[in-house]
């Protein structure tokens, strides 16, 4: 078995890669190591930069989400009880769109699948090798073992796959972790606000997010050794309804919760996302805390710079493109790094909870929603830098 480019994962960079791919007249074969049920089925992001959302309406992609998706144009701030409005769309001049990633899997499978190429779903990749000239891809499908070779190989298996070891000790990997995670819920319930909130209170950040006019989407810090199961229903909304509460008065809205798990914090880099003809893509390359909304959107951007380089290389053994992959990609996901470390550090409370660093973060969150100047920074940041060129 051969094909030009094997695409490892099927969450959105390995299926929009394949996607991008296809229009270039490309051939590759998705391997999934899960079911197709189950990834049209796993909630994660809910926010898409415009930046993504225009590329995927430019390769015919957005024809449901521009029918489903919410457009909102700012977000709530909420700290010593008080909410502040940013207004991003006015600062920045783009909007946000929301739309469940689990949507936008459902809509790239379908894409895939109309395009007749191979997609193989309960099929995990076991072994990348030959990396350097001749690549092999070994993996399980239909209860037998399969040999895939390829030109290129594209990691786009997550944060626990099997591409990036496959580079052995090449790459240097960049790691911090944080001392809380994330509880969230999914609940059949309207959302209680029109936009999104971001917490910050002295028992820790809550935000309230949403799905559709029915659905909302909630996340609770929590210790990071905190289990779903220590969280019945009526204490997270009890918790919710504390941390999301203000002076003037909030009304919660409560729903059958239908999704509830913990999710760790982590930011995480690899350099380079390439070693000779595996290229590493989306969280498989690097992770970043929740708070900034960015993974999903950076993942869409790598494959988006990927697959540019691949079509030069393909159609006429041109290797600049794969040559500058890595730095094109990390240069802005270094700034979306810092951006994603930054909210997270503002909005969470330290376990110590040492007064002096509290007073730090109320000093910038008072700053950010006082100072035009501020407000500007946050939001060219929060709605998405602008991609690459050439992208
Ligand atoms: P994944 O979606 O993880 O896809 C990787 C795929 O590879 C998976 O389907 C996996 O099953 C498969 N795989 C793994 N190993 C193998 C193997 N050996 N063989 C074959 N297949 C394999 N990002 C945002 O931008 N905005 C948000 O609002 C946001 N909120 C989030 C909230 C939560 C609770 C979580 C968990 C994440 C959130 N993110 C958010 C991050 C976002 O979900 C990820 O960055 C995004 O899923 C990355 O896409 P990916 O395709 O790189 O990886
Ligand atoms: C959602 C997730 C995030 O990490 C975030 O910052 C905002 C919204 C969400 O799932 O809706």
């Amino acid at each position: 078995e051969r094909t030009q480019v094997a695409i490892i994962g099927a969450g959105p960079a390995g299926l929009l890669l394949a996607h991008l791919l296809h229009l270039r007249g490309i051939d590759s074969v998705v391997l999934e190591r899960q079911s197709r049920a189950h990834i049209e089925r796993r909630i994660r992001a809910g926010v898409l930069e415009q930046g993504s959302v225009d590329l995927l309406t430019s390769v015919g992609l957005a024809d449901r989400l521009h029918r489903e998706r919410l457009v909102h144009h700012g977000v709530e701030l909420l700290f010593d009880g008080v909410g502040h409005r940013v207004p991003l769309s006015e600062l920045s001049g783009r909007e946000l769109t929301i739309y469940g990633q689990h949507e936008l899997v459902k809509d790239l499978v379908a894409a895939r699948l109309a395009t007749g190429r191979p997609l193989w779903f309960d099929a995990p990749a076991v072994s990348v090798e030959g990396v350097e000239d001749a690549p092999v891809v070994r993996y399980v499908h239909d209860g037998r073992e399969h040999e895939l070779r390829c030109d290129v190989v594209a990691g786009c298996d997550g944060f626990h796959g099997v591409s990036r070891p496959a580079a052995g000790g090449a790459l240097r990997e960049y790691e911090h972790g944080y001392p809380y995670a994330w509880l969230g819920v999914l609940a059949e319930a309207p959302p209680s606000a029109e936009e999104l909130i971001y917490a910050s209170h002295d028992r820790g950040f809550a935000l309230h997010s949403m799905r559709s006019p029915t659905v909302t989407r909630l996340y609770l810090q929590v210790a990071p050794d905190e289990s779903a199961e220590s969280w019945p229903d009526s204490r997270v909304w009890k918790e919710l309804a504390v941390r999301l509460g203000r002076d003037q008065g909030f009304e919660l809205t409560e729903g059958p919760i239908v999704d509830k798990s913990v999710t760790a914090l982590r930011s995480f880099v690899v350099e380079p996302m390439r070693h000779g003809r595996l290229f590493l893509a989306g969280d498989a390359a690097h992770i970043v805390p929740a708070t900034g909304a960015k993974g999903l959107n950076l993942a869409v951007v790598d494959v988006a710079v990927l697959a540019s380089a691949l079509g030069r290389f393909f159609a006429d053994g041109d290797e600049s493109g794969m040559d500058a992959y890595s730095a094109t990609c990390l240069a802005r996901i270094w700034r979306v790094q810092h951006f994603s470390w930054w909210m997270t550090s503002v909005l969470h409370l330290a376990p110590d909870g040492d007064p002096f660093t509290r007073r730090l973060q109320l000093s910038q969150l008072r700053y950010l929603t006082s100072s035009t100047a501020a407000a500007t920074s946050f939001a060219e940041n929060y709605v998405g830098l602008p991609f690459p060129e050439g992208v």
